[in-house]
């Protein structure tokens, strides 16, 4: 069993007093790749900022890097390696590649640096491009490079593909497996491709309605078709007793 990065323990978080999402139980080891699933609105984006401290638990605990962090500042979850791409992607279009580039990494050395663009060459090439003439795939590449500037440890990445090409979706979720499995980072995943996405993970939950209805093995969920497809569309029949074992 990989070690365990970030884990969330009967999580329930909401807005203004209401939760959106409830009893939650998930975990991510080093070098693991889960994917957070489920129809618009079942909770995927508020789980994930639960977990980083920007949506306050109302109930449960989050652990990341062994250390307790349910009611930490945000930023110092950052500092600690857990870093979230948002699902806007938290790119400013009027700056250019090299700008990002530039900001996030006045504390990345030159080898992490390298490093990096080693692994999206393409950017390097779009140095000087403002970021809003970039496609929607160099975007998101920009983003999650971003991101793998601070050398993080558990790594989230909210709708990578939302307004992508299904090609460009078939290359860069690949592409995340290998950085998780060659730098042992715990990455979690929000898809909504989710053939595309269990592909690529060891593990999902399926959220609906701000509750597990199903978690497992990738592979198995995929090989699940109807169970899945239930998971999705029609939560009543899966009540928290059907949640699949071993899922944490
Ligand atoms: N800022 C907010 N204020 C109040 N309710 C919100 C807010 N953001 C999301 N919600 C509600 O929380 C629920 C879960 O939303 P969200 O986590 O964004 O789902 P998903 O990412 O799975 O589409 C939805 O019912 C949504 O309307
Ligand atoms: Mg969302």
């Amino acid at each position: 069993m990989p070690d365990t990065l970030l884990r969330a323990e009967g999580l329930t978080a909401g807005y203004n007093g209401v939760p959106a999402i409830r009893d939650l139980d998930l975990s991510v080891g080093e070098g693991e790749v889960v994917s957070l699933l489920g129809p618009n609105g079942a909770g995927k984006t508020t789980t994930l900022l639960a977990l980083v401290g920007l949506v306050p638990a109302m109930a449960g605990t989050v652990t990341a890097l062994g250390e307790r962090v349910t009611h930490k500042r945000p930023h110092l979850l950052a500092r600690r390696g857990v870093r979230l791409v948002p699902d806007d992607r938290g790119i400013f279009y009027g700056l250019s590649v090299r700008d990002h580039l530039r900001l996030a990494r006045r504390r990345a050395d030159s080898v992490r640096r390298a490093a990096v663009l080693d692994r999206f060459p393409a950017l390097a090439e779009l140095e000087s491009r403002k970021v809003g003439l970039l496609s929607g795939g160099e975007q998101q590449m920009l983003a999650i490079a971003v991101a793998l500037l601070a050398a993080p440890r558990v790594l989230m990445v909210d709708e990578m593909s939302l307004g992508l090409a299904p090609k460009i979706v078939q290359a860069m979720l690949p592409a995340i497996r290998d950085l998780a499995r060659e730098e042992g980072i715990a990455v979690l995943l929000v898809e909504q491709h989710v053939e595309l996405a269990l592909a690529v993970s060891d593990r999902a939950v399926v959220l609906n309605h701000g509750r597990a209805v199903l978690a497992g093995q990738a592979a198995d969920l995929l090989a699940g078709r109807d169970r899945l497809e239930s998971a999705y569309f029609g939560a009543d029949e899966f009540a928290a007793d059907s949640v699949v074992e071993g899922v944490s």
